[in-house]
């Protein structure tokens, strides 16, 4: 039964400092809402109401945001902006939330095995926040439950990036199928444009099977001296079955200045209409 979602949450966020110096990118706000609520929405709307997130040290403040503050409840109470805080209670009522740190910031690999704890031996998705992602009425992780369930093995969300992009991303080679999912057959983290297999960027949303585990443990360091998921996926790639799931909706990097002001202008543009 696939339920679950591990959000990596562990990262320095270097792209923000000063920003982040002492705050969780993960809490960075669009508009009133940090990243890390949009993706546990999108995570729960996909029934995936079992979240476990990897922090690691100074990212205390998630763990303390998904928690009861009896102490502003009470000052809310009866007045106005009770409101402002009830769709975040009702998220949590509507999820069970469990935590485990990262020692150290080993990549995306490391993180995922420093999450097996709490996921155990069941299929999984894997949500990196800073990839905000917008559907009006499907979100992602609901398309790619879909798609896991007719396909069983792991599944990527991928997108087109324009070529200067490619170095920024983990890029599949892939050959469409009838049902418009790509079979991947390779994945490389972070290709120059003439190195990369093709245009479609992996975007940070991810559906995984145990095997993962084994395959991440066997995974030498690769880019930027990192154990990187793309490269388990790759060898798992190679030998059996992952697809890539081209989704429907709009994706911002948030982990980039212009993304983030992107994503920014999108949700205000949105509220005014
Ligand atoms: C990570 C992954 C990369 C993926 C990207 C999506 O990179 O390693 O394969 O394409 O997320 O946002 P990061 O953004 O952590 O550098």
């Amino acid at each position: 039964m696939l339920n679950k979602c591990l959000f990596l949450a562990g990262g320095y966020g270097t792209r923000f400092l000063p920003a982040t110096k002492a705050m969780p990118k993960e809490m960075l706000p669009i508009l009133d809402k940090p990243l890390i609520q949009y993706g546990v929405e999108e995570a729960v709307a996909a029934g995936l109401t079992e979240i476990g997130i990897v922090t690691g040290r100074g990212k205390r403040a998630i763990e303390d945001y998904f928690d009861v503050n009896f102490e502003l409840e009470h000052h809310l109470q009866g007045s106005a902006r009770e409101t402002k805080i009830q769709a975040l209670t009702s998220l949590t009522d509507s999820c069970r939330i469990a935590y485990t740190r990262q020692k150290e910031m080993r990549g995306t690999g490391d993180a995922i095995l420093t999450g097996q704890i709490i996921v155990g031996d069941s299929p999984f998705a894997v949500v990196l926040s800073d990839d905000l992602c917008l559907h009006p009425t499907k979100g992602i992780l609901e398309q790619m439950v879909e798609v896991y369930q007719q396909h069983q093995c792991c599944v990527v969300a991928v997108e087109e990036v324009p070529a200067e992009l490619t170095e920024r991303y983990g890029i599949i080679d892939g050959v469409k199928q009838e049902d418009g999912t790509y079979l991947v057959h390779n994945l490389v983290e972070k290709p120059s444009s003439n190195e990369a297999p093709s245009n479609l960027g992996v975007v940070g949303r991810y559906i995984l099977v145990p095997e993962i585990f084994d395959e991440l443990m066997k995974t030498p360091p690769g880019y930027g001296g990192e154990i990187q998921l793309t490269d388990a996926l790759g060898a798992i790639a190679r030998r059996d079955k992952v697809v890539a799931c081209r989704f429907q909706g709009i994706r911002f990097d948030c982990g980039s200045i212009e993304g983030f002001v992107a994503a920014t202008n999108y949700c205000y543009e949105k509220l005014q209409r």
